[in-house]
């Protein structure tokens, strides 16, 4: 946890209560350890979906659909989500998860490594994404991201999940083992790029594993 463990616990008994299904299907991720988004990162992705009013989302990463089914209840009623999943354990639960919803129709799975899917789609004609949430293998983001600029509109919005790893990316490179080092190179890589691009306007948070948020220009 990067922010004192009192606050965060205060902030998030703030939030607000998640309809049963979803929270059943939080309790389930959480026990079974299924690395779903934060009450922190679900604040900040309503307010960011409140605030955006996107058409077209896409997120990489959709482990059991936790997080596709929670933007599903805050995006507008005409939007549609994408979302990237490889693992077949986490596939098996995804795609039941993501059919027994009323929101089933606007959500699409799309199975396969991300980087292959998301050069695909980049190569479609007419697939642009006004949100797009980033929550998968951090050590390839530095490898997603030219894929995911074509595929983000002008004036989109890329959010990116666990940009932070608990702080340990702040650490000096040799306060960190030798088996992080270079998912810790790699973060540091992605988030420098982010912060530098011309394409960009990056701020980054500490909400949650940390998160960042990007306009493209
Ligand atoms: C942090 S979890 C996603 C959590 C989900 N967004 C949520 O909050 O409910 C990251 C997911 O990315 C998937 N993943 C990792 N590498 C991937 C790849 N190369 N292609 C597609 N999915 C990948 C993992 O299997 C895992 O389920």
């Amino acid at each position: 946890m990067i922010v004192d463990e009192r606050i965060t616990a205060y902030i998030n008994s703030l939030s607000i209560e998640l309809p049963l299904y979803l929270s059943t299907l939080e309790k389930e991720a959480v026990k079974e350890e299924v690395p779903i988004i934060k009450k922190e990162t679900q604040s900040l992705l309503r307010f960011l979906l409140a605030m955006k009013k996107p058409a077209h989302i896409l997120e990489v990463g959709t482990a059991v659909g936790f997080s596709a089914l929670f933007m599903s209840e805050c995006m507008p009623k005409t939007c549609d989500i994408t979302t990237i999943e490889k693992v077949e354990m986490r596939l098996v639960k995804a795609r039941v998860n993501l059919k027994n919803t009323d929101k089933a129709d606007k959500i699409r799975l799309l199975e396969g490594d991300a980087l292959v899917v998301l050069k695909e789609l980049a190569e479609k004609e007419g697939e642009r994404y006004d949100f797009i949430f980033m929550d998968a293998a951090k050590a390839q983001y530095m490898n997603y991201l030219p894929e995911v600029l074509r595929l983000l509109a002008p004036e989109g919005l890329l959010a990116t999940d666990n940009v932070l790893q608990d702080g340990t990316v702040a650490q000096s490179r040799y306060g960190i083992t030798r088996r992080d080092r270079t998912i810790h190179t790699r973060m540091r890589e992605y988030l420098y790029t982010l912060t530098h691009s011309e394409q960009l306007v990056t701020t980054v948070l500490s909400v949650g594993d940390g998160v960042t948020l990007s306009i493209k220009q």
